[in-house]
């Protein structure tokens, strides 16, 4: 499939590019708001880039990795762009404080809000995946929840690229469980100088 990764600049988006480039499966683009960062990102990567408006177009599917508190006014800018094509959001809400990261709200999530600005079917996942996993380490099971529709099923399908196992982990409104344990994660990282993963039990 097409894969435009807006946002394809940044530390996940490179490990995505390049993981996907290593698989050889995708046709992979790396976007970003300056055609020039997108250009010297995907000649080192080996992959196709561009502004991200222009990325977007033409893809399977959309994965949006820009930082996470520019994800929503980032959706705004795209919509248009990207139209009714399949978006995966990995971002997460967080709120960093003095005693660790904590989940940044309470209610609903960030991937919950970008489908509510899109056209486009939204999925979630792959929170739970460390840009270094992703080049070059274990990443555990890749988690992914949405709708069901092409959004959910084009990103389990790229999951599946990256992990052993990629796990439906049911409607979109389960990204607030997603991005929450983002900051588990980060606060286990930090605690033990690590790059820690999920993997789930009890499995067929
Ligand atoms: N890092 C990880 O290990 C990891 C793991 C799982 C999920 N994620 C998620 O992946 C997403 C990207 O994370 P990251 O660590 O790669 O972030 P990052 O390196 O800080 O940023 C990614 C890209 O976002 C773009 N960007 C920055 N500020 C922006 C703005 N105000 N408006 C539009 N674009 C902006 C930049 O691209 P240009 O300047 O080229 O436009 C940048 O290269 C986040 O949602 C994060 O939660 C990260």
């Amino acid at each position: 499939m097409k894969v435009a990764i807006v946002g394809g600049t940044g530390a996940f988006g490179r490990a995505l590019a390049k993981r996907l480039q290593e698989v050889g499966t995708d046709e992979v683009l790396v976007g970003s708001r300056e055609a020039e960062r997108a250009q010297a990102t995907a000649t080192e990567l080996g992959v196709a880039g561009g502004r991200n408006e222009e990325v977007v177009s033409g893809a399977d599917l959309v994965v949006l990795a820009v930082k996470s508190n520019a994800t929503l006014a980032t959706a705004s800018e795209l919509a248009a762009a990207i139209g009714t094509t399949p978006v995966l959001c990995v971002a997460s809400d967080l709120r960093f404080s003095a005693e660790g990261v904590l989940p940044g709200r309470h209610q609903g999530s960030l991937a919950e809000e970008v489908a509510r600005i899109l056209r486009a079917p939204v999925a979630s996942g792959l929170q739970s995946f460390a840009a270094a996993n992703l080049v070059e380490g274990d990443s555990g099971d890749a988690l992914i929840c949405g709708g069901a529709d092409r959004a959910k099923e084009l990103s389990l399908e790229l999951a599946g690229r990256l992990a052993d196992r990629a796990i439906d982990v049911g409607p979109l409104e389960n990204s607030r469980a997603l991005e929450g344990m983002t900051a588990v994660i980060l606060n286990v990282n930090k605690r033990y100088k690590a790059h820690a993963g999920i993997r789930l039990t009890g499995l067929p």
